[in-house]
């Protein structure tokens, strides 16, 4: 009988509700033998509980490979995200903090990795350490224009300016919102600092009179903020599915193993919770002044205040 490709039933580690990045707790009992790297991502800007995890990789022999994607500047315990696991990943892409169209940057201090890393951007030639079994070794081409290398240079300084414009914004709702109730900001590791890529609010329509989340973000529209639901459960979206039903999954893997495997995404309700709860206001908000995060605050005041009525209207 032929041995069939694992198909991990259970890969993906759960968010934790509360501070909406990857809950450590939740990471060994996905580990197979299949794994060979922990992704956690900052999301929103917000450091992941680094240390937890790096403990968990070491122990396991797995890599880690921060996603900082929105984190630029973002910082853990005195050291900025995208330093603090084997290899650090940004992006370029236009809705972050510093684009250039596109393309993105690697980051990292084991020289040999990122000497792999520069080869392979740069269609697999040798590169310092790493000369493969000739001048060549695997890669494709992924390099950056000059053009875009100056754009991005032009803006480290915009970069520091709007990050603490954010951060005192940020902190000044925080303390708003903690007062208001029902609205309450991500809890972050001790020492940290987010940068705030998106500013994630969990509404917990149960102190708002059962207000559904949707009804709360179109009122906070109507007072004029715009806002956002977050994440959705990608899985959910229907391109999983045409995977598992494709002939080629069906080829590779038994009918119970998918369904197996179908069904795991399930497992992973500290995702739906963080789906379900989460409003995100935009990173352009925290860079207006400050009578506009009075405006947010006082909105949302006002939306708790009328809530009853709100969540009875159609
Ligand atoms: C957290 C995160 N990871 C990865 C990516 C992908 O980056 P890119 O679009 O540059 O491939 C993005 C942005 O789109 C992101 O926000």
């Amino acid at each position: 009988m032929a041995v069939q490709p694992a198909l991990d039933q259970r890969h993906e580690a759960d968010p934790d509700p509360e501070t909406l990045t990857m809950d450590p707790k939740t990471i060994e009992s996905r580990i197979t033998s299949r794994t060979r790297a922990i992704l956690p991502v900052h999301i929103y800007g917000m450091p992941c509980y680094m240390d937890e995890i790096n403990a968990i990789a070491r122990k396991h022999q797995l890599a880690v490979v921060e996603d900082a994607c929105q984190a630029w500047l973002a910082e853990y315990k005195g050291r900025k995200c995208g330093t603090l696991g084997d290899l650090g990943c940004f992006s370029f892409q236009n809705s972050k903090h510093i684009p250039s169209g596109e393309g993105g940057a690697i980051t990292g201090m084991n020289e040999k990795l990122v000497d792999k890393c520069h080869s392979y951007h740069n269609c697999g030639r040798s590169f310092g350490t790493n000369t493969g079994s000739g001048s060549f070794t695997r890669g494709n081409n992924f390099r950056m224009q000059h053009f875009q290398a100056s754009i991005l240079l032009s803006q480290f300084e915009k970069l520091k300016q709007e990050t603490a414009h954010r951060q005192a914004n940020a902190d000044y709702l925080i303390r708003g919102l903690n007062q208001i109730g029902g609205v309450s900001p991500a809890r972050l590791p001790e020492n940290s600092r987010a940068v705030w890529h998106l500013f994630p609010i969990r509404y917990d329509a149960a102190q708002f009179n059962g207000l559904p989340k949707a009804k709360f973000m179109q009122a906070l529209a109507r007072e004029g903020i715009p806002c956002g639901g977050g994440y959705h459960e990608q899985y959910n979206d229907g391109l999983l599915d045409e995977a598992i039903n494709s002939p080629g999954y069906k080829r590779l893997w038994s009918a119970d193993r998918l369904k197996a495997y179908r069904e795991s995404f399930k497992d992973l309700k500290g995702n739906a919770q963080v789906c379900a709860t989460t409003v995100g206001l935009s990173q352009t908000l925290l860079l207006a002044d400050r009578s506009a995060m009075d405006h947010i605050l006082d909105a949302i005041r006002k939306i708790k205040a009328h809530s009853a009525e709100l969540a009875k209207k159609v």
